[in-house]
């Protein structure tokens, strides 16, 4: 796929697949363009060129919320909650969309079963949890949904690591039920120690992509060719 901003082009024929049941880590410097291929791949930024296929299904073209419906979900950077609604409306919101409305009820329940933190919290305002509440909160919009695979982007941002923890223990539940994921992570640990496979962004281009256990060696080589980072 390639993608731009107007007249910044951020992504140069960027291509890999996430196979059914795979976790794939997508792995870069701060403005490699990993939220870039996030957006491109869920509908929300168009690309220039290229394809996006969804179980074989060309989608290029095909607008967010139908992506959705096909199962491809997106936990986008940041909160990504409402935060003047409480638990159970952007609980309601989320699942409405994405399980519809007759399955809302039992849907709901389920993911304060999953996640009784949330469940605790129901009448409480979004914006006024914590940020790894916030994440638990977007991620439990997904589970119920019967992902196919699920896109969370930097999930570990300005958290704790005891609180990603908590945050990385519900995307394994999303894997458990069988969602393929896509990883955006800076913490590169955290993504690579779950990952079956790498891939590696460097300015707009993917630099790399093999096993995880190789990833370390090649970003240190980026690093020393003067490429910015990740953390
Ligand atoms: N909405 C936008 N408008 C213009 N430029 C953008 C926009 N979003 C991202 N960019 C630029 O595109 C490049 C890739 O950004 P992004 O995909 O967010 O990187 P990453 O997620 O790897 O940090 C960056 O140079 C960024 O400044
Ligand atoms: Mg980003």
């Amino acid at each position: 796929m390639n993608a731009s901003y107007s007249t910044y082009r951020a992504l140069f024929d960027v291509s890999f697949s996430v196979p059914a049941g795979t976790i794939v880590a997508l792995l870069g410097a701060n403005g490699a363009g990993k939220s870039t291929v996030a957006r491109v791949a869920t509908g929300l930024v168009a690309a220039t060129s290229g394809k996006v296929l969804v179980g074989g299904r060309d989608v290029t073209r095909t607008a967010a919320h139908r992506i959705a419906r096909m199962g491809v979900f997106h936990v986008p950077e940041g909160r990504g909650v409402f935060a003047d609604l409480d638990v159970e409306e952007n609980l309601r919101l989320a699942l409405r969309r994405r399980v519809g409305a007759r399955h809302l009820a039992e849907a709901m329940e389920r993911a304060y079963t999953t996640f009784p933190v949330l469940a605790a919290r129901r009448h409480q305002q979004a914006g006024t949890l914590s940020g790894g509440e916030q994440r638990i909160l977007s991620l439990a919009g997904v589970l119920e949904a019967a992902p196919k695979l699920v896109i969370a982007d930097e999930l570990s941002l300005g958290l704790a690591p005891v609180i990603v923890d908590g945050v990385y223990e519900g995307l394994k539940a999303i894997h458990a039920r069988g969602a393929a994921l896509l990883v955006v992570e800076q913490q590169v640990d955290r993504a690579l120690s779950l990952a079956t496979h790498a891939v590696l962004l460097a300015r707009g281009a993917v630099h790399w992509q093999g096993p995880p256990q190789q990833a370390r060696a090649e970003m240190e080589e980026l690093l020393a060719a003067g490429y910015a980072p990740p953390v």
